[in-house]
């Protein structure tokens, strides 16, 4: 099942990728770094795990606070896009979380990734065991909505119609992640009319 989502993410993100920075919902969501780093705790000797990492919405600003960045993706193609930029401090990993990671990290950040995940509970786990102790975690992505955001879930590997963050926050808890909180941080204009409003999770393993 895991592979079969796999591959329709791959295929669906190989066919955007090129353009994926230019659509109107990237491009407002490449604002939300300057709304999420000040409640981020960065410095130079960090080194940060960004999970569904992509073109680099989140990864390319990071780099400039802390001293090293792994974009971790399943995506070749949106990587492809992100080595482009060429920024030294970056590492694209093309890779499953689920395969274990052979480092720590000072924090772990994921921008609107999770919902192509189907097992939650196992990647908090492994994003929980692949934090330093104290680490930090900030998860973004879509309060539950109707499935109209996407359109086509099953076509691009849309497992999950937004979160509950509350039960996210509880399944994160259960893993031994702690001071979790949650915030509403961005509204996103959607060409269909609508707002979907997009969560900030903050915890410490
Ligand atoms: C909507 S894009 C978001 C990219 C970037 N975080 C941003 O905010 O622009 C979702 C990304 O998650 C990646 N992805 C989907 N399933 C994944 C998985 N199981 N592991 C890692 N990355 C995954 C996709 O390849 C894609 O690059």
């Amino acid at each position: 099942m895991a592979d079969e989502l796999q591959v329709l993410s791959n295929a669906h993100f190989a066919q955007v990728a090129e353009g994926f920075e230019r659509s109107p919902i990237s491009k407002q969501l490449a604002t939300l770094a300057g709304k999420v780093f000040p409640l981020l705790t960065l410095n130079k000797n960090q080194h940060w795990l960004d999970f569904g990492a992509g073109t680099g919405a989140l990864s390319v600003p990071l780099a400039e606070y802390v001293g090293q960045v792994t974009a971790l993706d399943t995506s070749a193609a949106m990587l492809a896009q992100l080595s482009e930029k060429d920024v030294a401090n970056i590492t694209a990993l093309e890779q499953d979380i689920f395969g274990g990671l052979s480092e720590t990290y000072a924090g772990v950040i994921s921008s609107m990734a999770l919902h192509h995940v189907a097992d939650i509970a196992g990647l908090l786990s492994c994003m929980h065991q692949c934090l330093d102790e104290g680490g930090q975690l900030a998860l973004i992505d879509l309060y539950s909505e109707d499935g109209s955001f996407h359109g086509d879930n099953a076509g691009k590997g849309v497992v999950h119609l937004g979160f509950d963050p509350e039960q996210l926050l509880e399944q994160a808890a259960k893993v031994g992640f702690k001071q979790l909180s949650y915030r509403e941080i961005f509204n996103i204009k959607h060409k269909n009319g609508r707002s979907y409003p997009i969560f900030l999770l903050l915890g410490r393993a």
